[in-house]
C-alpha cells in the first residue's frame, strides 16, 4: 500500500487522474472499476479535461462500477446509473456497450449478480479499481462486518451511510435500505486500485484502514493485502496517521525510475 498525501483534494484527484491516464495510454482497452459520491468528482472532472484538451482517448475503455441502489431506475436523479451519465460518461468517449453498472432493477438479483462476476471475468479482469471509502471504511458498500473474501451481491446500508447519503435525496426515508456491490474479494483481484479521501470526517477511516489491523470492522484494511494500492489523501483525511511524515518523506524520495508510476 502506498499512502499520497497532497494539500489538498486537486492534488490528490490530479495524482490519481495522471495514473489512470498513464494507464488508458498504455494499455487503450484498459478495464476500469469506476466508483460514485462525491470523492470522485474532481478525478472525473480532471479526466473529462484530459480527455477534451489533451485528447485522452477512452473510445475502447471498457467500465464497471462497484455499486447501485436496489429499487432505484437507471433515470432516477440519485441513482448510480444518473450520476455516471453526469458526471464522467457524458464528458467522456466511453461507448455506450462497454459501461457497466449493476442494474438497480434486476428482478433475479442473485443471477444478476452471479452474471456481474461473469461479465468482469469475461471482460479479462479490472485493470484499476476507484475507490472512495465510507466514514466507517466501508469500500464500494462492503459495510463493516462484510466477509473480506465477498462477492458482487446485495447488502443491507448501515443507519450511518444512509444519513451520510441523505444529501443525494430530497428526504431521508428515501434512502434506499438496500444496495448491489461489488464484493470485496472482487475488488481485492483488480489488478490496482486507487482510493481517494478528503476531509477530517474520513480521517478515523483512513487511520483504521492504513495503520490499523486488517478487519471486517474496517473493510478497506484488507487493502494492505494489496499487491498495488495507492490511497491519495489530502492533508486533513491524512491528519491522523501516525506515520504521515514517513509517507510523505517516501513520496519525495522515490527512485527516479519509480517517480511517475
Ligand atoms: C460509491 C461507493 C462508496 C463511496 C463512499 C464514500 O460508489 O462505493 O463506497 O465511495 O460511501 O462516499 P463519498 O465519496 O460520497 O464520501
Amino acid at each position: 500500500m502506498e499512502v499520497i498525501i497532497t494539500p489538498d483534494p486537486a492534488a490528490a484527484a490530479l495524482l490519481a487522474a495522471r495514473q489512470i491516464a498513464r494507464l488508458v495510454r498504455e494499455k487503450p482497452t484498459a478495464v476500469l472499476g469506476l466508483a460514485t459520491g462525491s470523492t470522485p468528482i474532481p478525478l472525473y472532472k480532471e479526466l473529462i479535461r484530459m480527455h477534451r484538451e489533451e485528447g485522452l482517448d477512452f473510445s475502447r475503455v471498457r467500465t464497471f462500477n462497484l455499486d447501485e441502489y436496489l429499487g432505484l431506475a437507471p433515470g432516477h436523479p440519485a441513482s448510480y446509473h444518473r450520476f455516471m451519465e453526469e458526471n464522467f460518461f457524458s464528458g467522456v468517449n466511453i461507448p455506450r456497450d462497454n459501461i457497466r453498472l449493476p442494474d438497480g432493477l434486476a428482478a433475479d438479483v442473485q443471477a444478476h449478480c452471479a452474471a456481474y462476476e461473469q461479465a468482469i471475468r469475461d471482460a479479462g479482469g479490472i485493470d484499476l479499481q476507484v475507490l472512495g471509502i465510507g466514514s466507517d471504511g466501508h469500500i464500494g458498500f462492503n459495510e463493516h462486518g462484510s466477509s473480506l473474501a465477498s462477492r458482487t451481491r446485495i447488502k443491507t446500508l448501515t443507519k450511518r451511510t444512509r444519513e451520510d447519503n441523505t444529501r443525494f435525496f430530497d428526504k431521508p426515508e428515501d434512502v434506499p435500505h438496500h444496495v448491489i456491490t461489488m464484493g470485496i474479494g472482487t475488488i481485492m483481484e483488480s489488478r490496482s486500485v486507487v482510493l481517494l479521501a478528503y476531509g477530517a470526517g474520513k480521517s478515523a477511516a483512513i487511520v483504521g484502514a492504513v495503520e490499523g489491523p486488517i478487519t471486517a470492522n474496517n473493510p478497506a484494511s484488507i487493502l494492505q493485502m494489496h499487491p498495488d494500492a495507492k490511497f491519495y489523501l489530502d492533508d486533513s483525511s491524512a491528519g491522523a496517521l501516525e506515520r504521515a511524515d514517513y509517507y510523505k518523506w517516501v513520496f519525495h524520495n522515490k527512485p527516479v525510475w519509480q517517480a511517475d508510476r
